[in-house]
């Protein structure tokens, strides 16, 4: 199989798909890797690695059209939309729910597309995003960690615990995969750790992960609130249904945060469980709400692009290799967590979630692939 690696084209966004590694593997098995020339470079590859692997560099357009499969990280913008062909196979963060438009386009030009984001375990859980969850849920804590320095406008705490100093506290609501991973930076740091949840089994693991300096809360209104009368940062990590309308933490309850206090919105969702969080951009990362700093930045793995692009290839690559080695088709018919990726195929929308958010016609992945 061709498979192209193009330079991802969204503003901040350094990540690639498949590392020279990756590459070598896929070249081994006797396909054609095509790489654009400084795909990797945002994420410390230089062409020469890609070369060395077994890659062609390429330009651009002929990446995307001498290729079967596209093998990318960012879901496909309008300027990309005439680069693809019928038949061709996109593999990479579609988020077909966020942008219909794209799905539409997908369809209409016959573009089996792949999202990572949908694509499942044998555990229930999602393997192309954990990686980036604990990298965000890092990122978050080291946000806080930047944030609060008085010469970028916080209070000047150190979040870390030092000698006649009382120590930081740090509230994380959430902990999965993001929750896990800011905790365990807060917790290195030396912090007082609290986190909330709702799920009894999800703290009793954690809790033989972390050190003592972590507690661990049932999440209802009340732990909330008294956490939020003392804590120093707190950090959003919880998974919040799209349709879910109230929020656990309200505007009205900045009022009794501390004065310098932050939040670190990992999560992300635009009045979610937040509700003054609305996602900002790593150009321009933060806002005040009722005296409170807000970080939101909705795609924290970017700005640490060299460990997010090793991580997120090797999530991505036995799927990768699958499809070139098999066919798309036996591929995703073999593995029903692949399938479950499958977003469009043959001109039919083929993600239920997308289908019913925007009243589109929905065909069961396997009846599209056989042909029913
Ligand atoms: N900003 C970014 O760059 C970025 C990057 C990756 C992921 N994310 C987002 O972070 C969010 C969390 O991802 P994750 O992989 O950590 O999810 P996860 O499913 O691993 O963890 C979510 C946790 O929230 C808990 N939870 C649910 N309701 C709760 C409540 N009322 N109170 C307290 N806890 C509650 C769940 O029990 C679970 O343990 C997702 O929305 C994801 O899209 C953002």
């Amino acid at each position: 199989m061709i498979i192209g690696i193009p330079k991802e084209i969204k503003k901040n966004e350094f990540r690639v798909a498949a590392t020279p590694n990756a590459v070598a593997d896929l070249v081994r098995r006797g396909n054609t890797v095509l790489f654009e020339t400084d795909c990797g470079v945002g994420s410390g590859f230089s062409n020469a690695d890609y070369i060395a692997a077994g890659g062609k560099e390429c330009a651009h357009e002929e990446v995307y059209k001498s290729c079967d499969m596209l093998y990318k990280v960012k879901e496909i913008e309008e300027a990309e939309y005439d680069l693809l062909h019928e038949g061709q196979i996109v593999f990479t963060y579609l988020h077909s729910n966020a942008h219909p438009d794209m799905a539409k386009e997908l369809m209409a030009r016959g573009v089996t597309g792949i999202a990572y984001e949908d694509i499942t375990d044998e555990n229930g859980g999602f393997p192309a995003l954990a990686p980036m969850s604990v990298l965000a849920g890092k990122g978050g804590f080291l946000a806080a960690l930047y944030f609060a320095q008085s010469v970028h406008g916080g209070n000047g705490m150190l979040l870390s615990r030092i000698p006649g100093v009382p120590t930081p506290e740090v509230t994380i609501i959430g902990c999965g995969n993001s929750g896990m991973g800011a905790a365990e930076l807060a917790a290195a740091f030396g912090n007082k750790v609290t986190i909330l949840d709702v799920n009894w089994k999800a703290m009793e693991a954690a809790k033989d992960k972390l050190p003592a300096n972590v507690e661990f809360l049932y999440s209802n209104r009340e732990n909330l609130v008294a956490c939020l009368k003392r804590t120093d940062v707190l950090i959003n990590c919880i998974l919040w249904p799209k349709t879910r309308k109230d929020h656990l933490v309200n505007r009205e309850d900045l009022k009794m945060m501390k004065s310098g206090a932050l939040i670190i919105d990992v999560a992300c969702d635009d009045a979610g469980a937040v509700e003054t969080c609305v996602s900002t951009t790593h150009d321009d990362p933060i806002y005040y709400e009722e005296g409170i700093l807000h970080y939101c930045v909705d795609n924290i793995p970017s700005a640490f692009s060299c460990t997010a692009s090793q991580t997120l290839s090797a999530a991505t690559l036995p799927h990768a290799i699958a499809i070139a080695q098999k066919g798309v088709e036996q591929a995703l018919l073999d593995n029903a967590h692949l399938r479950r990726g499958l977003t469009t195929y043959k001109g039919k929308l083929t993600l239920l979630e997308t289908a019913e958010k925007h009243n589109m016609a929905y065909t069961d992945p396997k009846d599209a692939i056989l042909g029913k």
